[in-house]
């Protein structure tokens, strides 16, 4: 058998995608060099963005293997290397499309992203554990989806997606570690040892400009913000910076938790977001003998949707009735939300869950509150 030639090799390194940027490795200028030899031994000279980059080991298998099966390869050698200033600015400005600056992708005229900001009244509702299940199922359902931990006070994101690693870092562009198919950043990840957060408004404002700007999000179908409980800054700065953004207000059945997640709905009147709807979490518990058990009361849910419907003038509704369940709670702590578990099948909230994330990912987007690009005369 005759050793490869150089192109073929190339061209099979077409298929070795970056599992950060993802796109192919010589789409990025990743590929310094091939060299074959009439052996049918290759080396493969490859140049990361950073040279503590993380996922070095996964981009020498990727390639080992990938140009393994090329008929006529006897053995793969991967030379590691690093771009040069030159280099990682070029690949910044393609990633930017073409600008040099950052800005926020979301928030440009044409962008097709729909983007929900998930909030709540108060802590430990479940805000969080329905982001990153919204996330996950509605990339399985083939959707690009990415979340932003904004939650300063309890950034639980990462540990419920089962992130491991930190961001890579090209210069000031950050690269999202990637969950389950989810493209994922969190506060979290820029805190040391893990010490607890106290931003002032400014100071969140700009990070979380940051997130949005300098993290390279790609073509997004689906951005998800775990947003903190309340009516904080966080809430301004996003109706702010992300303006066509839209509210999904998560409440238990509690009389007094619905009338905080309320306030935090009607946020949306003085920001002219639009609120996409409610979901009541905990709704109830379900014994083996299937009787249900109300944990938290009912009705809180309900009650939210009727009055956001009312102070706001267009309908809100209640989208989804989560019940209490341990495998909820266990496939959160173990990183691999309830809606692709293996126990999904048998759990009621995942089902629900999926059903919602299918409504939310395929929901043309609304017009209100937004700019129509159209100037009176
Ligand atoms: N439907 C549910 N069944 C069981 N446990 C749940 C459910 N929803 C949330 N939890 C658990 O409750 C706790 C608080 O949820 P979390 O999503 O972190 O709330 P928040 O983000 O609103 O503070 C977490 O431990 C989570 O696993
Ligand atoms: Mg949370």
């Amino acid at each position: 058998m005759s050793a490869p030639t150089i192109e073929s090799v190339h061209a099979v390194l077409e298929k070795v995608i970056d599992p950060e940027i993802r796109r192919p490795i010589t789409e990025l200028g990743m590929v310094r060099s091939v060299e074959v030899d009439d052996d049918g031994d290759v080396v493969v000279g490859i140049d990361l963005t950073t040279a503590g980059c993380p996922l070095k080991d996964t981009i020498t298998r990727d390639v080992t293997t990938t140009v393994a099966e090329l008929a006529g390869v006897t053995g793969v050698h991967v030379a590691m290397g690093v771009m040069s200033d030159e280099q990682r600015k070029a690949l910044k400005t393609q990633l930017r499309g073409g600008t040099p600056e950052p800005e926020i992708p979301f928030s440009k005229p044409g962008s097709l992203t729909r983007i929900y900001a998930v909030t709540s009244g108060k802590g430990g509702v479940g805000k969080s554990t329905v982001t990153a299940n919204l996330a996950v199922s509605m990339a399985r359902q083939g959707l690009k989806v990415g979340v932003l931990d904004a939650d300063i006070y309890g950034f639980s994101i990462p540990r419920m997606l089962g992130v491991e690693l930190p961001p890579t870092k090209v210069d000031d562009m950050i690269l999202p570690p990637v969950a389950h198919d989810v493209k994922v950043i969190s506060i979290g990840m820029f805190v040391q040892d893990r010490r607890p957060v106290v931003w002032r408004g400014p100071m969140l404002h700009r990070a979380l400009q940051q997130f949005l700007a300098d993290v390279f999000w790609g073509d997004l179908d689906v951005l998800l913000l775990d947003l903190p409980p309340g009516t904080g800054d966080v809430a301004i700065s996003v109706a702010q910076m992300l303006p066509r953004s839209e509210i999904l207000v998560v409440t238990t059945p509690q009389i007094a938790a619905s009338e905080v997640a309320e306030r935090a709905g009607t946020i949306a009147e003085q920001t002219h977001q639009h609120v996409v709807g409610v979901v009541e979490n905990m709704s109830w518990f379900e014994g083996p003998d299937g009787t249900r058990t109300e944990v938290f009361g009912s009705g809180g849910g309900q009650q939210v949707a009727d009055q956001l419907t009312s102070t706001l003038g267009y309908d809100v509704p209640l989208m989804a009735q989560l019940p209490l369940e341990v495998a909820v709670r266990e496939a959160g702590d173990g990183g691999t939300p309830a809606t692709i578990s293996d126990s999904a099948a048998s759990s009621p909230a995942a089902a629900e869950l999926t059903n919602l994330a299918a409504a939310l990912g395929t929901r043309a987007r609304g017009l209100a509150g937004r700019s129509l690009g159209v100037t009176p005369v």
